[in-house]
């Protein structure tokens, strides 16, 4: 199994494990591979720690992580609103999740993570489960980020996501907060 950076040509294989590898709760599983690929276009363009597993010459996983990350999921909305509207109409379950968590929010200031370096999406092929490979592609996030001189970051994941919420508390992190149905997490990274 190798873990290598990410390169333009692997954007369509990230696209296709992406809706593989998350339920279709998830808005953006929805989307077509052309949205998608538009999506990690962007989030990769904009972020420098994103990597691919490969097994085979198969892509088996990747992550993605970077401090741009909210604002590349803000340039994919500008872009593509009305597309992504219309793929929140065909969900209306997720269209109003959506809703009530916008409710929420202006009901309620959401708190904002510290952390401004994120790991955005981490995602391994359902037959490569279970195998260490999640694992090792965040341990090389993090001997990158080391590197860079960082030694913390931050995610957010859902409430009801068990799988990867049991993987989060292996592997160290700490809640810094419940928002709605996601928990705000922090790693600090022991040198
Ligand atoms: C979360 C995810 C990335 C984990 O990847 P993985 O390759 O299966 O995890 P690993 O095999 O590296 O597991 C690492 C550790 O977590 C544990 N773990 C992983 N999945 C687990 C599960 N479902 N239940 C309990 N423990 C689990 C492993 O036992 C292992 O423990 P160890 O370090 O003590 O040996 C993977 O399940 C996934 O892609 N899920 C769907 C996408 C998703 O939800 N991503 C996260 C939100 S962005």
């Amino acid at each position: 199994m190798q873990v290598r950076y990410v390169n333009i040509k692997d954007i369509e294989s990230i696209s296709r494990l992406y809706k593989i590898a998350f339920d279709r709760s998830y808005l953006s599983v929805h989307y077509s591979i052309e949205l998608l690929n538009k999506y990690f276009e962007l989030l990769i363009h904009h972020n420098k720690y994103c990597y691919v597993a490969e097994f085979e010459g198969r892509t088996t996983g990747f992550l993605i992580g970077g401090f741009k990350t909210h604002e590349a999921v803000n340039e994919f909305l500008d872009k593509h609103r009305k597309k992504v509207f219309f793929y929140a109409l065909l969900s209306p379950r997720i269209l109003l999740t959506r809703l009530s968590k916008l409710l929420c929010s202006l009901l309620k200031k959401s708190p904002v993570s510290k952390e401004s370096l994120r790991l955005f999406i981490i995602a391994v092929h359902p037959d490569f489960m279970n195998k260490g490979l999640g694992k090792q592609l965040v341990l090389r996030f993090e001997d990158d980020i080391k590197n860079d001189g960082f030694n913390s970051y931050g995610l957010f994941v859902r409430a009801d996501n068990l799988n990867a919420l049991e993987f989060y508390n292996k592997r160290g992190f700490i809640c810094e907060f419940k928002s709605y149905n996601q928990y705000s997490y922090i790693k600090y990274i022991q040198n």
